[in-house]
């Protein structure tokens, strides 16, 4: 057998992701193009509006799909399989993307494989070899802040999430309270550096708690308190950034011991933060990160997704899978 080739599409969202990876015979996987188009036209809503973010996937997809090839070196004929985000997201956005790739895969006559999006986030860290199980994975992005625990490949057990807030959606909101732009996480990551992290006291998070899970509408409170008590953008940034971060860190590694897992598997938008990165590499954990471009949304990861589908020999999803707000 050779190596085949997978093309993965995501339009969950406001991203209209396409990527190729390559899966060869033992398992090795490599991603050889990852293109995204970012919408732009929802920043003066100061929110993702649906509507128009469908109808700008819809414009898109056919110039993000030739770009993908074009990086690739390849044409539609080289591909072997087809997969593309069927949930959970925004359902007229995923609607695009799981249209155009059933539909792709019904004219080149390959399968084509519905992906879960945080199945997509987790298999981002996929670099060179595919994931091993048994592994515990953090998903930390603009909409979801869950751990799961990977004990068989496919198998995926929730143990923690927020109660409130996902991670991103905190960094976005202390972001905009600052005044530190959009989106907040790399806004809040570079004016980090020029801030003192002890400066603005916060209190940890569900403190005491025996589970694993998360919240933040405190953090976001405390930072309204200091951001009007006069704390400077660069100050709340750092401070916030090493509070959130610490509470991150200190819960998945709690799991991790109580699970006895050594490997840790970090994705989505928040994974691509510095501070968080250099605090779960102290913690003597194996922990895997995607690389660069795989942490916030993209099609490589739906590819990466895919190749694990095709890898285990998995049936092709039938053409009348639908698309999923929730999917659990
Ligand atoms: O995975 P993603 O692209 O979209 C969702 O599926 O939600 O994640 C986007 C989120 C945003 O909230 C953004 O602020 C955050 O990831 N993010 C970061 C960084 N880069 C992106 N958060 C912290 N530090 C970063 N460097
Ligand atoms: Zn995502």
């Amino acid at each position: 057998t050779e190596a085949r080739r997978i093309l993965g599409i995501d339009t969950s969202c406001d991203d209209t992701g396409v990527g190729i990876v390559e899966l060869a015979p033992d398992g090795q996987v490599r991603v050889l193009a990852n293109r995204v188009w970012s919408q732009t036209v929802h920043a003066q809503y100061g929110g993702v509006m649906p509507e128009l973010a469908s109808r700008e996937h819809v414009e898109r997809i056919d110039d993000i799909l030739q770009e993908a090839l074009k990086e690739a070196g390849l044409a539609l004929t080289d591909l072997h399989a087809v997969a593309a985000t069927s949930g959970p997201g925004l359902v007229g956005a995923l609607l695009v993307g799981l249209m155009y790739g059933k539909g792709l895969a019904q004219a080149l006559g390959v399968p084509f494989y519905s992906a879960h999006h945080l199945e997509g986030h987790i298999f981002a860290a996929a670099s060179e070899a595919l994931l091993q199980t048994p592994y515990l994975a953090l998903v930390v992005s603009g909409g979801h802040t869950h751990l799961f625990d990977v004990p068989a490949p496919g198998r995926y057990d929730l143990v923690g999430a927020t109660r409130d807030d996902a991670a991103g959606e905190a960094f976005d909101k202390i972001a905009r309270l600052a005044g530190l732009g959009y989106p907040g996480g790399p806004a809040i990551s570079e004016a980090a550096q020029r801030g003192d992290p002890g400066s603005v006291p916060f209190k940890e998070p569900l403190q005491g708690q025996q589970g694993f899970d998360f919240s933040f509408s405190g953090l976001k409170t405390a930072a309204l308190l200091a951001h009007r008590g006069g704390a400077t953008p660069e100050n709340l940034a750092a401070s916030f950034q090493q509070a959130a971060v610490k509470f991150l860190v200190k819960t998945t590694v709690r799991a991790a011991r109580a699970l006895g897992r050594r490997t840790v598997v970090v994705s989505g938008g928040v994974a691509a933060n510095a501070a968080l990165r250099e605090a779960f590499q102290q913690t003597g954990l194996n922990v895997v990160f995607p690389g660069k471009g795989l942490n916030t949304d993209n099609g490589a990861m739906i590819a990466l997704a895919g190749a694990a589908a095709l890898q285990a020999e998995k049936a092709p999803s039938p053409l009348t899978v639908g698309a999923e707000a929730y999917a659990p």
